[in-house]
């Protein structure tokens, strides 16, 4: 870049000089990482605001407000700093297990949280991501994605200080926190959408507003609807400010407009204050959206990248331990593109996720193997966060290519898969819901537990003990993918209990519009008590879990990102290797509902000729003799 250091020098530097800032104990420091990231972040900002009159202005307010964030980050942070930076890859050990759930479900409140430490021990959770707590419209919030302020916290829950002291007993007993950074929009009730509504023309300009329809119809065709079963395009009128305001999601959840550095500079504060709250992980809520420009879908744009590394650098600058964990639900090779050292570290697994529930609906494993072999591969100092399913729906994100590959129609299959996931296709096991059924495209999302979804709740209703059997099998078999296929697993609060589909959510005004509240369970006394006891379904999930997590954590096998996929030469038999310093685990799982059997010739080439052991139980296993697979059942092979 020609234009040299003239902005950094000739703003920040110069001013930190006369201020007499260069002169303090945290200076040294400060600098050490400024010499490493400020050429970075100056040429990410510039190729995105080189227009704006105000860049310079908006970057040195920015670094003053960098260094002061971290000159104020409390001492045990900067130790934490110091002792995890991303580069330890701290969060690719076998012994890392996640969880998520919603505070005031799973524990009431933070100081509840504090309580529920040695539950999350039991289940070796090392990676607690809450879900939003922040202050938000009481009403309709999208389970707390609307975000009002990101520096108060939803006064049911507790307050800031609150959220700290959780923080600090988290991390005493090895737990770091993870929180949302929904960052692509606000509530309508934040005070920068009050003071845009009230005609201020600055925050006005913190949002994406159009007084004229012509610009919004340029766009809108160009774009999907997110939510089609709230409403249609993605533009709302603003009585108030005469005026539409681009609304992504939500109506009353308003898209910030990142292509102002002032919007770019506010959200990084925010990042900064919730960095210095003991946040360790921050999930970057729809990356995907951040960025728009006519003439496109407005997803996945390459300033959106530009913008996350931008916060990636200034992370590094004052809080180098912060993770960012990128949710987008995208293509694959979109997923793929914000995976970066220096963008997002982790990213959710969305495409495993799928896919786990693609093959126990076809019995067939060919399109996980296909994707596994294909794209489960990262860059060195990333990792994958894989789940089951969340607090969101499951979509279909598989490629279309690589079901074509397999002489598979994407569109035909994904309505397959949700006829079989809603319960309506012959002899599907499943109870899931509809979640935004488009007219328009044909397509919906399904919605469930992961108990629900995988057999439990139609097995309790009208199966067998064979049938209730297979689904605990089949719910196990997910976790244990997700556990040992190189990534961080995650438990979403409940599954590990079997808890199946709550309807309640139907009867309450507030939620029944959207279906997701089926499967955002509640804490159940009950079912935790019985936890110990293997006669019963919860104790079954929770001691398999448990189990999965404890080996993992035991063999540094699991830390290793790379598998190989092979060919079990059976369709419903997914088998993989992983190997690390001499030590091979063989993985293989029966997606069918059928018992499966391995020959012995390919039990011997999977494990190399030598004896194993399954370590789930403990058993030997003789490449001279065949494999017996029950329903839905996994081993894991040590030899
Ligand atoms: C993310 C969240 C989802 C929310 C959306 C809008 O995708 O996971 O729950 O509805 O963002 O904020
Ligand atoms: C879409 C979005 C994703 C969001 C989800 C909510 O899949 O891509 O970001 O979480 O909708 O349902």
């Amino acid at each position: 870049m020609d234009r040299g250091w003239t902005v950094f020098e000739r703003t920040c530097m110069e001013h930190w000089r006369a201020a007499g800032l260069l002169a303090l104990p945290e200076w040294e420091e400060f600098e050490a990482r400024l010499l490493v990231e400020r050429r970075r972040l100056e040429e990410l900002l510039w190729s995105l605001y080189r227009d704006r009159p105000d860049f310079a202005f908006q970057f040195e307010r920015l670094m003053e407000e960098v260094f002061a964030a971290s000159r104020v980050r409390p001492q045990a942070l900067k130790v934490r700093d110091r002792q995890f930076p991303p580069e330890s890859g701290w969060f690719s050990a076998s012994s890392q297990v996640g969880a998520v759930a919603y505070v005031n479900r799973f524990a009431h409140d933070f100081r509840g949280m504090i309580d529920r430490i040695p539950y999350l021990k039991e289940l070796g959770v090392t990676f607690l991501h809450l879900m939003p707590f922040f202050r938000s419209p009481e009403r309709q919030n999208d389970g707390g994605y609307a975000v009002s302020s990101y520096r108060d916290t939803n006064p049911g829950l507790g307050s800031m200080d609150d959220l700290e002291a959780l923080a600090r007993a988290l991390s005493d007993h090895g737990i770091v926190l993870v929180a949302d950074f929904v960052f692509n929009h606000t509530s309508d009730e934040h005070a920068w959408a009050r003071a845009a509504r009230s005609g201020d023309a600055t925050y006005q300009d913190f949002y994406m507003v159009f007084p004229d329809h012509a610009e919004t119809v340029a766009y809108q065709s160009h774009l999907r609807d997110i939510f089609p079963e709230a409403r249609s395009g993605s533009f709302t009128w603003s009585d108030d400010m005469h005026a539409w305001v681009w609304t992504t999601f939500h109506s009353y959840q308003w898209d910030l407009n990142y292509a102002n550095p002032a919007v770019f500079r506010a959200m990084a504060g925010e990042m900064l204050s919730l960095a210095n709250r003991g946040i360790s992980v921050l999930r970057l809520d729809a990356v995907a959206f951040i960025w728009k420009q006519r003439g496109t879908s407005c997803e996945n744009l390459p300033q959106a990248h530009t913008i996350i590394k931008a916060f990636q650098s200034i992370a590094r600058l004052a809080c180098p331990s912060m993770l960012f964990l990128s949710e987008a639900i995208v293509h694959p090779d979109d997923i793929a593109a914000y995976i970066d050292p220096r963008e997002c570290q982790l990213s959710y697994n969305p495409l495993l996720m799928a896919e786990l529930w693609e093959a126990s609906a076809t019995k067939e494993v060919r399109l996980l193997a296909l994707s596994l072999a294909k794209r489960h591969r990262l860059p060195d100092g990333c990792a994958w966060i894989n789940y089951v399913r969340c607090h969101d729906d499951i979509g279909w994100t598989f490629a279309d290519e690589d079901a074509a590959e397999l002489g598979m129609n994407g569109h035909d299959h994904r309505a397959f898969l949700n006829d079989f996931y809603l319960g309506t296709f012959p002899g599907s096991f499943s109870r899931g819901v509809s979640f935004q059924y488009n007219p328009a495209t044909g397509d919906r999302r399904i919605c469930g537990t992961a108990a629900s979804l995988a057999g439990i709740e139609r097995a309790q209703l009208d199966g067998d003990g064979a049938d209730l059997d297979t689904a605990i099998r089949r719910v196990l078999l997910l976790y244990g993918i997700a556990f040992a296929v190189g990534g961080i697993p995650l438990i979403y609060m409940g599954d590990e209990l079997g808890v199946i589909n709550d309807y309640a959510y139907e009867a309450d005004p507030a939620e029944s519009a959207d279906s997701r509240w089926v499967h955002r369970p509640r804490w159940s006394d009950e079912r935790v008590a019985v936890r110990a006891d293997a006669m019963t379904v919860a104790g079954r999930l929770h001691q398999g879990i448990a189990n999965m997590a404890r080996i993992r954590a035991a063999h540094p096998v699991f830390a290793t990102q790379g598998i190989s996929v092979i060919d079990s030469g059976h369709h419903s038999v997914l088998a993989f290797h992983k190997q690390h310093a001499g030590q091979l685990v063989t993985v293989v799982g029966n997606f069918s509902d059928q018992p499966a059997r391995l020959d012995q010739h390919m039990i011997s080439s999977l494990l190399h000729g030598a004896v194993g052991t399954n370590m789930l139980d403990g058993c030997l296993v003789l490449p001279q003799e065949p494999l017996s697979l029950e329903p839905c059942a996994m081993v894991w092979i040590l030899s």
